[in-house]
């Protein structure tokens, strides 16, 4: 499974991929804002500091909502970069959009899937990945993982090449949930990955064995 950080923020960045299991990141005009990054110039430069930190995919999303403008912002976007992936809105022109940049060759990311259904539509059009938000269901009591599991089923039945972008993962449990389940790629904060980590025998286990060492020594 790809881990992805999803982040604006370059220190977290920088932090992920000084760990070695870095695969990608992705950003929303959310976490573009919470990092006070404004403004069309200011927030192209980001994407470019953000390709310079990490080896793999970065998502950027396009604000128009008509077919026309998503084309011209991707295509701006996909030009910075050829890291750069185009995200693109689970909407009617979202979808024409990604079937666009399938013929061009350019990588999409289709955000803000909710339902199975959506998420069909999005591999029809060949979008490199699918983003559904697990956190946000969970949020409002629907099982955020079940949908995780009905899109590894559809995709499977079909041999679609979509990769399952689990996003608005909170915690490491939504980490290893979706790793059981096999989403492709899971997107979440930091402290997601770096929960990864903790065990406290591990703890308890490595001062004992420091503590003998120093017992001989
Ligand atoms: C996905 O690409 C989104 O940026 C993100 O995962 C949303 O997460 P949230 O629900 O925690 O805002």
């Amino acid at each position: 499974m790809k881990f992805f950080v999803d982040t604006a923020n370059l220190d977290q960045i920088r932090e992920a991929q000084d760990l070695g299991v870095l695969d990608g990141v992705t950003t929303n005009p959310s976490l573009m804002a919470k990092e006070g990054i404004t403004g069309k110039e200011n927030i192209l430069n980001h994407y470019k500091a953000i390709c310079e930190i990490v080896d793999g995919d970065v998502s950027a999303e396009v604000i128009a909502t008509d077919f026309e403008g998503m084309v011209r912002e991707g295509e701006e976007l996909a030009a910075l970069n050829p890291q750069i992936v185009v995200k693109l809105p689970m909407i009617k022109d979202g979808i024409k959009a990604a079937k666009y940049f399938k013929d061009k060759g350019i990588k999409t990311n289709v955000t803000l899937v909710f339902s199975a259904g959506q998420a069909l539509l999005a591999a029809k059009a060949g979008a490199t990945y699918v983003s559904p938000f697990i956190g946000r269901l969970d949020d409002i009591s629907t099982d955020g993982l079940n949908l995780i599991a009905e899109i590894r089923e559809i995709y499977d039945n079909y041999g679609f090449e979509t990769q399952i972008l689990a996003a608005s993962v909170r915690h490491t449990m939504h980490v290893l949930n979706c790793a059981k389940i096999g989403a492709d790629v899971m997107t979440g904060p930091l402290s997601s990955i770096l929960g990864l980590l903790k065990h406290p025998l591990t703890d308890i286990g490595l001062e004992k064995f420091l503590a003998d060492y120093k017992k001989g020594n």
